[in-house]
């Protein structure tokens, strides 16, 4: 069974209730068919009701109807939720008209629901960007405690078995955090590796990346991946972490060997955190599209509940693969309660 079937699996056995924000977006609505359909989770559509269930039936989509579907405008926890946003969001200066204005907002509403405890993961961005999907999430439900930052990780499945873990390799940050300080790369590291043993099943091994090996060269930058990988390895004794490390010494072994003699990562990597985003966020594109490699994600990682972003190119396959990824998440995140 491979890595996705066995989430999907997974998934079945312990139902978690997934929120869809976008709920009248085409392929999101043909996507929650199919995992209605599958059984794969409980599915919450926001939208009208009506445009929902008269698109749902023009385009022949017969399990729609066992989502629960909430309008945004006009529900019975309105007022709850507005109370709770205003609540979490008093210091920050928010009035209560806009408290009012924003659980209208879908993509805010959809956070609500999984603070309050009437949902247990959320995702969007088929029709809205990075920055909107993640603004609430940041505001509304927050990094679990202890973690400093929210990132985003690729699973990457490439076609070189003889690299990571029998080919298939973590990478963060590809999507969130810009430049991160030595403290957040750290965090980020840490959220790393337990992605990649939570949700990928594996023992990470995680390579602090950089342009330099263990001091073959010295900058700033290089300065900080250094100082990064001595606070993850004070914030975790037992985490396997190495850096600097350069791509080739940190997956191929003769390389590592040479470049980074005793290091017990050097060559062996299977989780890689890239110093900033420009070089995550390329470095996955270029593996995907030269190497022909499948990536799976952003999924992010160190929020306190799953919430995640879709390319808005996405396919029906992409949503339907999400969501149990997410609702893999939310399990996880529950046994580690
Ligand atoms: N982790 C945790 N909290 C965060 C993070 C983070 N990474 N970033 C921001 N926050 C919090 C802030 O502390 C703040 O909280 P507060 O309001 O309670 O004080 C809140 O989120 C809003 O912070 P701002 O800095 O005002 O947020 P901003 O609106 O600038 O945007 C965002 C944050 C959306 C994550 C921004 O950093 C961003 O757009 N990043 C790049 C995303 C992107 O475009 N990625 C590439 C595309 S994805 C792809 O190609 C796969």
């Amino acid at each position: 069974m491979n890595l996705l079937e066995s989430m999907i699996q997974r998934a079945k056995a312990n139902k978690q209730r997934i929120v869809l924000p976008e709920g009248s977006e085409p392929r999101t609505l043909q996507a929650a068919d199919r995992l209605l359909r599958d059984g794969v989770t409980e599915i919450i559509l926001l939208g009208d009701p009506q445009e929902i269930t008269t698109q749902a039936k023009e385009t022949g989509l017969t399990n729609v109807g066992r989502a629960t579907i909430v309008n945004p405008t006009e529900h019975d926890q309105k007022e709850n939720y507005i109370d709770l946003l205003l609540e979490l969001r008093k210091k920050k200066g928010m009035t209560p008209e806009q408290a009012a204005r924003l659980v209208e907002d879908p993509l805010y509403l959809a956070c609500l629901m999984i603070k309050n405890g009437d949902a247990d993961g959320e995702i969007a961005g088929a029709q809205n960007t990075t920055g909107n999907v993640l603004r609430p999430a940041l505001q509304i439900i927050k990094t679990s405690p202890g973690v400093k930052v929210v990132s985003g990780a690729f699973i990457m499945f490439t076609k070189t078995p003889q690299y990571g873990e029998n080919g298939i390799l973590l990478f963060a940050d590809c999507a969130v955090m810009p430049n991160p300080t030595a403290e957040e790369l750290a965090s980020i590291a840490i959220a790393s590796a337990q992605t990649a043993k939570s949700l990928v099943g594996v023992e990470p091994r995680v390579a602090m990346l950089s342009f330099s090996t263990k001091g073959s060269a010295d900058h700033e930058m290089i300065d900080k991946v250094r100082e990064a990988t001595r606070i993850a390895k004070e914030m975790n004794p037992a985490l396997l972490i190495d850096g600097e490390l350069q791509a080739d010494a940190a997956l191929v072994p003769d390389v590592g060997a040479s470049k980074a003699p005793g290091s017990a990562i050097a060559g062996r990597a299977n989780v890689l955190v890239f110093p900033t985003l420009e070089a995550g966020n390329i470095g996955y594109k270029l593996v995907q599209r030269l190497g022909n490699a499948e990536a799976v994600g952003p999924v992010l990682q160190g929020m306190a509940a799953p919430v995640n972003d879709l390319s808005r190119g996405c396919s029906v396959d992409d949503i339907y693969n999400m969501v149990a990824i997410t609702a893999n998440q939310a399990l996880g995140l529950k046994q580690n309660d």
